[in-house]
């Protein structure tokens, strides 16, 4: 036994943190290959999740790690946590089967998922070029025509497997297509990579080993015919075929043994990961029925579905990695070669990341944030084709087939550490419900989608408007419940919603009441309960000098009508560790404040609100604050020459109270100031608008970015945001306002000096030069920006 597979803690005087109150689970023996985990990855780690994020299984002889933060620790580091074990066998051969595959002169060695840097960086960039958004559009049309012809072959039948129907061979197509590979032997094809998967991340038994290493030696030898024959057309297209002409041309870079391993290690990666996502897809959306038939009806819900499909059940749940050196990962010593199994099926399922992880919800707004197709440096570089044949089987099946259920059956799932879909999803249907029977024109309406990530503005929910009230001159209460009579997601206090209709679409934060809140301090725990989800509230104030959307809700909103709205999202968190909190509101700014006092009194925290207004006719919700709040609230109103003194309230603040307010710019420029000299962390506040943060070309100036964690070079020019490079660069971003007011598209900045032009960042988070908004801040006078992505 090396140093490495041993309990860390044996020896050591102090308690073994493995082996505390733990109820059933048992970290020193848990093992992958385990029911639990085989049923459900993410349910089987909740306990580690909660208590012990990184934790040593001396039965795996792995590290195991289940946070979201910490996966993606792990993966933004390749030289600190190499990736050179992704590909040995987990379950070790046995002496016969090494035998077997010495037969066949089986040579797997590195490929582009199990390389170090530097060598895995410049490899990636010479290859990658396929991979963009801009040149994945063209497939589109082929991947559709393969699936259509996939479905006329069995719309008529009324019941099929849809892996053996639809999603086992149009990936493969797909995939061949996409390399240039012939389409000669796609079932010999099938059994090889089946056995390259169980060979590498399965359990086969010792017999099973000997029949699985003569497929694998001969998949080995058949990848290296293909090499042969491609090799003899130069001028071929496809992605091998351009492998294959780098090394002819860098064959330092890309060297023969590099195609070898990769011609056969990227048939299985470019479909079978794609085959049982798709699987996962289908099962998991016909049994949240709500969420197909909302599918059904607006495919434009799909991109988002998708992604939640694939944080939720996604097709692979662990992967692996090695230390370097010593470490340490939240807290705990690793030492040099640690092997770590990082599971994302848990990541992604983290609360600590993703509110109600464990609910299933195509309308979640940061869902395209999943680990399941890694991330940084080696992030899996097929995820956008994987994306669009995903959103093409969907949209055509629920257009054409939207009466589609599940049939009766058990799911049987090869049992594997980090792949996972099942072998077989029967579904059934009646053909003479079929829609294209009485409508000919179904099967021609396909819905296109862009390429890449799905864009926060396509996600929304149909919501239902109950009750208009007047709460102040021009101010309007809005009581809103899903369309369906269906609850709406939890909340927290601090939350907005976004109102979607008549063209235009406003922020507006909840303040019903009893909602709860999720903190930053809170990362220890995953408790938090909401009962405020039959109904959201909301007040819009008409504003004058507006661009006409609250105009617009307080003339056309009516009680009855539907609106769709998207979110709720929190970006302004209240920490419930405080010893007081000082809430202080301007004007309609009192809507989130409101929330945090009904929270903070629901949870017995010191806490006291101060409200400023113009004129007392303007100012909503005073009665409910002096009813539900008394002694805790202060009102000011201005015409009666009552005016807020923001400096003696902060001279005069508790100690260790924290700062929430929400109003116009200048209380908040005001407040700022004057707590620039307290401790980091007092003040926490949101504006009513940002600055002009619009892109002027004719005044840009183009500069350069440096991807640390993906190891990419671009060039942002003068017509384009950051956000807009990175997308063009298939990296993932989230986005939502796009004009730097809501914070999601924030990047870590490691060097070079920022232009901030967002309405987010405090003045001391803009004095660090860390952080930077990538829709509209830029770089100094064209400096170069390393950024931590
Ligand atoms: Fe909202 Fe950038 S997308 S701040």
């Amino acid at each position: 036994m090396d140093d490495t597979s041993q309990c860390p803690f044996s020896g050591q005087a102090s308690k073994c943190p493995i082996t505390n109150d733990n109820g059933s689970f048992d970290p020193k023996h848990f093992n992958a290959f385990d029911t639990s985990y085989q049923l459900d990855p993410a349910s089987a780690l909740r306990w580690s999740r909660d208590n012990l994020p990184v934790f040593y299984s001396e039965e795996m002889g792995y590290w195991i790690v289940s946070r979201y933060d910490d996966i993606k620790t792990v993966f933004r580091d390749p030289i600190l946590f190499s990736a050179r074990n992704v590909l040995q066998k987990i379950t070790p051969a046995t002496p016969e089967a090494i035998q077997v595959l010495k037969g066949y002169d089986y040579g797997m060695d590195r490929t582009l998922v199990n390389e170090d840097e530097p060598a895995h960086m410049e490899r990636r960039r010479v290859l990658m070029d396929h991979f963009l958004p801009e040149n994945l559009a063209g497939k589109e049309a082929m991947i559709r025509r393969l699936t259509q012809e996939k479905v006329d072959q069995f719309i008529d039948s009324g019941r099929v497997d849809l892996i053996e129907g639809l999603l086992y061979e149009v990936p493969l197509l797909v995939a061949l297509h996409f390399l240039g590979v012939p389409e000669d032997e796609i079932a010999k094809l099938r059994t090889f990579s089946v056995a390259h998967s169980i060979n590498t991340w399965g359990k086969p038994t010792k017999e099973q080993q000997i029949d699985i290493a003569h497929d694998v030696g001969q998949f080995w030898q058949y990848a290296g015919k293909i090499i042969e024959k491609m090799r003899a057309e130069p001028n071929g297209k496809g992605w091998m075929h351009h492998t294959i002409r780098k090394n002819k041309e860098l064959p330092d870079v890309v060297p023969d043994s590099y195609v070898h391993s990769m011609m056969m290690a990227i048939i299985v990666a470019a479909h079978e990961t794609t085959s049982l996502a798709s699987a996962n897809m289908f099962r998991t959306l016909l049994t949240h029925r709500e969420a197909w038939e909302d599918i059904c009806a607006d495919p434009s819900l799909i991109p988002n579905a998708v992604e939640e499909c694939l944080r939720y059940a996604g097709s692979i749940v662990a992967w692996r990695r090695e230390t370097t050196a010593p470490t340490t990962l939240n807290g705990v010593q690793l030492p040099k070669g640690a092997k770590l199994l990082i599971v994302q099926a848990s990541g992604n399922r983290d609360e600590r990341h993703f509110e109600n992880g464990d609910d299933f919800d195509i309308y979640r707004d940061n869902t395209a944030e999943h680990l399941t197709f890694g991330y940084g440096a080696h992030q899996c570089m097929g995820k956008n084709i994987a994306r669009m044949e995903m959103r093409i089987f969907l949209e055509e099946i629920s257009r054409r087939i939207p009466h589609l259920q599940l049939a009766d059956q058990d799911f049987v799932y090869t049992p594997s550490t980090s792949f996972r879909g099942p072998e077989a999803v029967w579904v059934e249907w009646d053909p003479a419900q079929n829609p294209e029977r009485t409508n000919s024109q179904i099967k021609e309406q396909v819905v296109h989608f862009a390429v890449g990530a799905p864009q926060t503005q396509d996600v929304a929910r149909r919501v239902k408007v109950v009750a208009i009230e007047k709460e102040a001159d021009n101010i309007l209460s809005v009581v809103l419940s899903d369309a369906r009579g269906r609850a709406l997601p939890n909340w927290s206090a601090g939350a907005h919603v976004e109102i979607v209709s008549g063209g235009f679409n406003r922020k507006y934060s909840l303040c019903g009441k009893s909602s709860t809140s999720r903190t930053s301090s809170d990362h220890n725990s995953s408790d938090h309960t909401n009962d405020n989800t039959s109904h959201y509230k909301l007040a819009i104030l008409k504003e004058k000098n507006g661009k006409g959307g609250s105009q617009y809700f307080h003339d056309h909103l009516r009680e009855g009508m539907t609106l769709k709205l998207r979110g709720p999202s929190n970006r302004f968190h209240l920490d419930k560790t405080a010893a007081h909190y000082m809430l202080i509101a301007g004007d309609i700014g009192i809507t989130p404040i409101l929330a945090m006092a009904d929270y903070l009194k629901d949870i017995g925290k010191p806490y006291h609100i101060h409200y400023a207004g113009k004129a007392f006719s303007k100012m909503a919700f005073v009665k409910r604050l002096e009813t539900d709040h008394q002694e805790q609230f202060t009102l000011y109103v201005k015409s009666t020459g009552q005016r807020a003194d923001l400096a003696h309230l902060i001279e005069n603040l508790p100690q260790d109270a924290q700062i929430y307010a929400c109003g116009p710019e200048r209380m908040i420029e005001e407040l700022v100031m004057l707590t620039e000299d307290l401790p980091e962390d007092s003040l926490f506040y949101e504006y009513f608008s940002g600055t002009d943060t619009l892109l002027d070309p004719e005044k840009e100036q183009a500069f350069d970015v440096e991807l640390m964690d993906s190891g990419l070079q671009l060039t942002v020019n003068h017509t384009q945001t950051l956000l807009d490079a990175l997308e063009s660069a298939g990296i993932d971003i989230a986005s939502d306002c796009r004009e730097g007011l809501c914070g999601s598209c924030e990047v870590l900045v490691a060097n070079g000096k920022i232009e901030h032009r967002d309405a987010v960042l405090t003045r001391a988070e803009r004095a660090a030069n860390t952080r930077m908004m990538a829709c509209c801040s830029r770089a100094q006078n064209g400096a170069t920006l390393k950024l931590s992505l």
